[in-house]
């Protein structure tokens, strides 16, 4: 059990990964109606925060009314990370991730995300400000390390503890894998398996599968598992790995309606909160996802990126559903 808001009495905890583009409230709120547990935002600038930036603020709005909001936010100074905690707690966050994990070049090279794996005072000081600065509980998410000859994960996760997050999330990666290789899972294992360290450890990395996710909790021990990149095109996860936890019977397959029928709904949830035009223009990412491995399915993948209304986008569907089967 995770002692964090919206999941304190559940077993065995699945998140929905943050991630950039894709983890907005409309795909949030799939994620949750297929049974993940608790999702985190995109990430969010702590400068753009700070500034107003108007973009900032769309990324912080809940789903659905009752959503225990998880924000998560980034930077490298204390004073405006503290200040941008403040503000997302304003707006309603339940809890205020912290983001030292992001590899990304653009990002690291402005001393934020995974570079912060290289300046652990700093990282300790900003996570310090940060939990002063706020009532509501702070976790972080990071990586192993910068590379895999500098391993900081152990050091990480016992001064994260100290300055008073309450739930860390690793990565099984270092920051020069970037995505590549495979997460190392036994690394992850190592943290829980120290004595001191007596937080929440939530694993991540490569979960694909439910029974993959099982093996997660059995033999390496963490006490929650989020799931990223799986999810996209795939939210059925969250209802596949539930059902393997709760020992009971699940469909590997998922039916070519259903798969309309989410995509749609995806499709919808995005509209009612920007507009029809830019909701199908978004959704354009996903349809390959949602379709992935259907024989067939690549005449109407075409469709569907040509398509620029609900009528065209839907009659598309309606197509699929009839012709294609799996
Ligand atoms: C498109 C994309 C965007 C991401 N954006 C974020 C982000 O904003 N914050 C973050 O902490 N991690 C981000 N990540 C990393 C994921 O949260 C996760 O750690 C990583 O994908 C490994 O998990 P997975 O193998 O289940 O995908 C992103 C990953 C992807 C693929």
């Amino acid at each position: 059990m995770i002692n964090l808001p919206g999941i304190s009495n559940i077993e065995r905890p699945v998140f929905l990964a943050p991630m950039e583009d894709v983890t907005d409230k409309a795909f949030r709120k799939i994620c949750l109606e297929m049974g993940a547990d608790l999702t985190v935002s995109e990430f969010i600038a702590s400068e753009a925060l700070v500034r107003n930036a108007e973009k900032s603020f769309l990324k912080m709005e809940k789903s659905f009314p009752d959503e225990t909001l998880v924000v998560q936010i980034f930077g490298n100074n204390a004073d405006v990370m503290a200040d941008a905690a403040q503000m997302v707690e304003e707006r309603g966050a339940a809890i205020i991730d912290l983001n030292f994990g992001c590899p990304v070049k653009k990002i690291v090279n402005k001393g934020v995300g995974a570079a912060l794996l290289r300046d652990l005072p700093l990282m300790k000081e900003i996570t310090r400000r940060v939990v002063d600065a706020v009532k509501v509980p702070v976790t972080a998410k990071t990586r192993l390390g910068w590379t895999t000859d500098d391993l900081v994960h152990h050091e990480v996760a016992l001064m994260l503890q100290e300055v008073g997050i309450k739930a860390l999330t690793m990565h099984g990666r270092t920051r020069s894998q970037l995505y590549s290789g495979e997460a190392n899972w036994e690394k992850i294992a190592e943290i829980k398996q120290n004595p001191e360290f007596k937080i929440p450890l939530i694993g991540n990395g490569d979960i694909d599968s439910a029974e993959f996710a099982l093996n997660c909790f059995e033999n390496y021990g963490v006490d929650g598992i989020m799931i990223g990149r799986a999810a996209i095109g795939d939210p059925w996860i969250f209802k596949k790995v539930r059902a393997a936890l709760n020992g009971e019977e699940y469909d590997e397959v998922v039916s070519i309606e259903e798969r309309s029928r989410v995509c749609k709904e995806h499709l919808i949830n995005t509209a009612d909160w920007k507009n029809e035009k830019k909701a199908v223009l978004e959704m354009r990412k996903f349809y390959g996802g949602y379709f992935k491995g259907i024989p067939g399915f690549k005449p109407f993948k075409i469709k569907l990126m040509e398509a620029n209304t609900f009528e065209e986008v839907f009659a598309v569907f309606d197509e699929v559903n009839e012709k294609l089967h799996i």
